[in-house]
């Protein structure tokens, strides 16, 4: 494990199993430095052990950075199940990952994420409080996640096109999950020219009727002609041939790991499109898990989700200073954070 490609100078990883359930999961805590590690427990029918490993070390290394960035007192930690949700989850399966959750005495605090829902977190708070409590909200954090990334949006066009908003720009969406179809609603109503597409058909049809968007089939939305393309399904989809393909001037999307490497973000730039990292665009779901508890007050955390505008901004604002990426600033601004933490978190 040490020398896996995704590593990433992960803190612990923890590997699970309980016989009685079938429980497999691998947690893995890549940095408690500015707080627990915070991040979704995903379930997944993954191929092999190693494609799970993987998984959970991007996706909980990333998590470090969108807390580094946006400035909040958590780490960056995740989750995986190996599993297919739909045939392999029990509630004895979901309170033996709680047993595990628990044994970590807080240095993992777990939230939602592909595969699990509300009501496994609910039961799993039967045995662990360090899962998110999440109020009553069946959608929560979708509804951040999709604001911090019309908010992103909204910077970059004023930064590449000095425009207030998205007016009647083209705008392609991929993927019309939780946070794609709300994205989609969110920029329709500001007259946004809208392209979407998603593997499911009636999805597209649905979000197509209720935006007035056009319907896209999956092949032909990356290579499109647009202003800004969002993708908003999967990981590593800006890779070293759809980055020679895109026509958009602007790519901010919820897709966490988006770049299949960093050449992908040097050749994006090189070709004069602006990439607003995802670490930043998509950290809404992380500034929004801060606001967690019984008070927590919708409006008081989209409020404080918009300061992913900001930051934006002036992320986007330092990297054409240096004519650099967005995402190597990013990276640096993110990591400096890191490094000024006076010490490693104690739960
Ligand atoms: P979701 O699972 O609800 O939706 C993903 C959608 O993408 C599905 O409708 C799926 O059919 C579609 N899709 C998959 N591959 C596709 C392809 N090749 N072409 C077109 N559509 C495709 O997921 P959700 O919650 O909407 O999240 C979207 C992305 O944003 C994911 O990468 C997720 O990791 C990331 N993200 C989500 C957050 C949240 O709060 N839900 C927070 C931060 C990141």
């Amino acid at each position: 494990m040490f020398d896996h490609a995704a590593f990433q100078d992960h803190e612990q990883v923890v590997f699970a199993h309980d016989r009685a359930s079938g429980l497999r999961a691998i947690v893995a805590l890549h940095s408690t430095r500015l707080g627990p590690a915070f991040g979704g427990i995903r379930m997944r029918a993954y191929d092999c052990v190693d494609a799970a490993l993987g998984d959970v070390l991007r996706l909980s290394a990333a998590m470090t950075l969108k807390a580094a960035i946006t400035d909040v007192p958590l780490g960056g930690g995740k989750a995986v199940i190996l599993g297919d949700p739909k045939h392999d989850k029990s509630e004895a399966l979901v309170l033996a990952m709680a047993r595990v959750i628990e044994d970590l005495g807080g240095r993992y605090r777990g939230a939602e994420d592909v595969g699990t829902d509300l009501r496994d977190l609910a039961t799993m708070r039967r045995v662990t409080r360090h899962v998110l409590e999440l109020g009553t909200l069946p959608l929560r954090p979708a509804p951040s996640t999709a604001h911090g990334v019309f908010v992103a949006i909204r910077a970059a066009i004023r930064h590449r096109l000095g425009r207030e908003d998205a007016g009647d720009l083209r705008v392609s969406i991929q993927g019309l999950g939780k946070v794609g179809a709300e994205l989609a609603r969110m920029l329709a109503h500001t007259g946004a020219r809208l392209a979407i597409t998603d593997l499911d058909p009636a999805r597209v049809a649905e979000i197509a009727a209720e935006t007035g968007a056009e319907a896209v089939t999956p092949d032909r939305i990356l290579a499109r002609k647009t202003d800004v393309l969002a993708p908003c399904a999967l990981g590593a989809v800006l890779d070293a041939r759809t980055v020679e393909s895109i026509d958009a001037g602007i790519v901010c999307g919820a897709a966490n790991n988006q770049l299949a490497d960093p050449a992908c973000g040097r050749r994006l730039h090189a070709r004069g499109i602006l990439y607003v990292p995802d670490f930043v665009a998509n950290a809404g779901g992380v500034i929004d898990a801060t606001h967690d508890g019984p008070d927590y007050d919708p409006e008081r955390a989209l409020a404080d989700v918009g300061r992913i505008e900001t930051i934006v901004e002036r992320l986007l604002e330092a990297a054409a200073a240096e004519n650099l990426p967005p995402e190597e600033v990013a990276l640096r601004m993110a990591r400096a954070r890191l490094a000024a933490a006076p010490r490693e978190h104690t739960v």
